[in-house]
């Protein structure tokens, strides 16, 4: 059996007799000079990348500064804005006119009153797109393809239908490119229902309302980013009629979504920002599509009712996660299944293009906020009040 002492395997280690002591000391020297030339291309690259950056550097604040000779005077909040974020875009987030404040007091809220369904088999519902400016912030407007004329808001107007009806649509473009509408209640073919609407004409289609639930609506035109972020979007309530909800005495319908602002929107309208769109950094977030418009104007109840959220994200792209601060879901329909409710639950996320139902019963007297609790979205404006009883004042949240 062979075994391997330190003086058996020594020989090894002298195995290159060729290389003696003058030539290790050459090859010494061709290393280092090697290393010396390596050392001086690494210097050089180093010197190039330093310049880089500096061009870079002076590339971003000259972009900066064309930025900020592009603002409007007397907009400082937006160079704040603009001072404090990393991102590559300029957030117009919180960018208000000075009298804000008296704009959100006269502001006319969007009724999130839940209207009546229509009596009969049939609910015709007709609705004619239009290019509007529309108001989304206190003095903050944006240049929408809102669905609705007759009603001038972004989100379109609530339907309600009861299960069994049929919903005949009749869509009306009068808006100056192709337009389309997308309900997620029907079930339906697309590409018939759901089919492009060229300017000047007008297309009806029917479907029947057979699963019971909140929905969204929404252009379905292409790119679908840029028709929902301007506005094309809103909420159908189907209501059960097989197996009734209990009774509440509120109903309340939410549409969430947010707004990407290629200006502040104060001197002239904004209108729809990709970039920001792509990257989803929204400069507002809303219930209802106007920013805190139910602080100004709380949503009513009194103590000990039963009141019901129907609550819609319609995005494009930001979820909602629901909660009403003081209180506890009583019943929570997630994702609308009707079917079944959770009890006790404090925050539900209801994901864009889909829907939740919620009940709260509250008997103490007070200033309700309710919020995504993705709390981004509250601070640009996704917050309300449920004012139970005669209570005084207000809140933030
Ligand atoms: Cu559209
Ligand atoms: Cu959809």
């Amino acid at each position: 059996m062979a075994t391997y002492s330190a003086s058996e395997t020594a020989p090894h280690r002298r195995a290159r007799p060729d290389h003696g002591p003058e030539e290790s000391g050459a090859l010494i020297r061709v290393v280092a000079v090697l290393l010396g030339l390596a050392v001086g291309v690494l210097a050089i690259v180093g010197v190039v990348l330093l310049k880089t950056a500096d061009d870079a550097k002076d590339e971003a604040a000259n972009a900066a500064a064309r930025v900020d000779s592009a603002a409007p005077a007397g907009h400082g909040q937006a160079h704040a804005a603009a001072a404090t974020t990393s991102s590559p875009f300029t957030s117009y987030a919180r960018v208000v006119p000075d009298n804000a404040e008296a704009l959100a007091a006269a502001h006319k809220p969007y009724e999130a009153a839940l209207p009546a369904a229509p009596a009969g088999p049939v609910a015709n519902v007709k609705m004619t797109i239009k290019d509007m400016d529309v108001e989304i912030a206190p003095g903050v407007k944006y240049r929408t393809w809102a669905f609705d004329e007759a009603t001038g808001t972004a989100p379109g107007p609530v339907i309600h239908v009861r299960e069994g009806q049929t919903v005949e649509m009749t869509l009306v473009n009068g808006g100056s490119i192709n337009h389309s509408i997308d309900f997620h209640a029907a079930r339906i073919a697309p590409n018939v229902a759901f089919r492009d609407v060229a300017p000047g004409e007008s297309f009806t289609f029917k479907f029947k309302a057979g699963d019971p639930g909140v929905y969204m609506y929404h252009c379905g035109t292409k790119p679908v980013l840029t028709h929902i972020a301007n506005g094309m979007y809103g909420a159908i309530v189907v209501e059960p009629r097989e197996k009734p909800l209990p009774k509440a005495d509120r109903e309340y319908v939410l549409v969430s979504s947010e707004w990407y602002l290629n200006s502040s929107g104060v001197d002239k309208p904004a209108s729809f920002d990709q970039g920001k769109a792509r990257a989803m950094l929204p400069d507002w977030v809303t219930w209802n599509g106007y920013a805190d418009q139910y602080v100004q104007h709380p949503l009513a109840a009194k103590p000990g009712e039963t009141v019901r959220f129907w609550v819609v994200a319609a995005g494009p792209s930001l979820r909602t996660d629901f909660h009403v601060v003081g209180t506890i879901f009583d019943r929570a329909w997630v994702n609308q299944d009707l079917t079944q409710y959770q009890r006790g639950v404090q925050t539900v996320s209801v994901p864009a293009g889909g829907g939740g139902v919620f009940d709260v019963k509250i008997d103490k007297p007070g200033l309700y906020p309710f919020v995504s609790h993705s709390f981004a979205s509250v601070d640009l404006g996704q917050v309300g009040l449920l004012k139970v009883g005669n209570v005084k004042g207000s809140m933030s949240h």
